[in-house]
């Protein structure tokens, strides 16, 4: 039986101060549930809204490319400085400590090789399997005029109806065919429809003409990918102008794990996304850090 002589008569109950009731600060999250939301501010830092997403997921169609032939060595040091780690189910089960607490941003769509039609993808991991490894969000690419376009979106819708049941978000990659035209035209279009349909989040590229348009016409948070690998002050010019004109983040991988000092480059791409750094002194952080290392 509990012991009762501790119990106080006093109670305080702080009338004067009536119980906050706090906006979700993440762009068209408000209405999400309490779960969802949870995750998504363990993806996007609540104190700036933004987010360093690493990703390392390109093995699932490309194998070992350049920089991720053994993630235990090249990628694990940079887990501590990336806010979210963006992956495939079996590097998390072979390389990836349970012990390390970064949100997970789930790899959900697979099927093809680059050997192939890549736009002819399905979901490829399982909702439970996604709640057994304890997943912030699933990513699933969406391939907007691409040959599969419709069974890409259709991939998607079904990702989000099944990560709602369990509050789990959806991130929609918007990926572009080779033959397709990267303007702010294309992404406006293909960020909007994973948007409409449902994705929490979408990630796309950057454009270097119009791009807050982009950003503007999209109702959810969007990140940026990296792309080809770039000279550091150009991938840092790059982050910079999309996080100015609207971007919530970045979903990086080869401008940092290609980079000749992958630990210095992504501090330097946190600076300019978390402390709207310019890209210049992100680039001199990057070059002291390089040379202490
Ligand atoms: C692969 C992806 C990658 O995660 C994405 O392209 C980000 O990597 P990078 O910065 O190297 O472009 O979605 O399909």
């Amino acid at each position: 039986m509990a012991d009762l002589d501790a119990v106080q008569d006093t109670k305080e109950y702080y009338l004067d101060i009536p119980q906050k009731s706090e906006a979700f600060y993440l762009k068209g999250s408000n209405a999400l549930g309490w779960g969802m939301q949870n995750r998504l501010a363990r993806i996007f830092n609540p104190e700036t809204g933004r987010t360093v997403m690493l990703a390392f997921d390109h093995g699932y169609f490309q194998g070992a490319t350049t920089g991720l032939e053994r993630i235990d060595v090249n990628i694990m040091p940079l887990a501590p400085f990336a806010d979210t780690l963006m992956l495939t189910r079996g590097i998390l089960r072979s390389v990836v400590p349970p012990s390390m607490t970064k949100a997970i941003v789930m790899r959900a769509s697979g099927g093809t090789s680059m050997l192939k039609e890549l736009s002819n993808e399905e979901i490829a991991v399982d909702i439970e399997d996604s709640i057994r490894m304890n997943v912030a969000a699933m990513a699933v690419q969406v391939f907007i005029g691409g040959e599969y376009e419709k069974q890409s979106i259709i991939n998607m819708t079904k990702l989000v109806d099944q990560g709602t049941r369990y509050g789990i978000p959806t991130l929609a990659v918007t990926a572009v065919g080779k033959d397709m035209v990267r303007d702010a035209r294309y992404f406006r279009l293909a960020t909007r429809i994973c948007a409409e349909l449902g994705a929490h989040y979408v990630k796309t590229y950057y454009v270097e003409k119009d791009f807050e348009t982009v950003t503007a016409s999209c109702p959810v948070p969007i990140v940026i990918a990296g792309g080809k690998k770039l000279p550091e002050l150009d991938a840092l010019k790059m982050a910079y102008n999309a996080i100015q004109q609207g971007a919530a983040g970045v979903d990086m991988g080869r401008n940092i794990f290609q980079s000749e000092a992958p630990v210095s480059m992504i501090q330097a791409v946190r600076a300019v996304v978390h402390q709207n750094e310019t890209p210049e002194k992100a680039y001199e952080l990057y070059k002291t850090l390089k040379a202490e290392a």
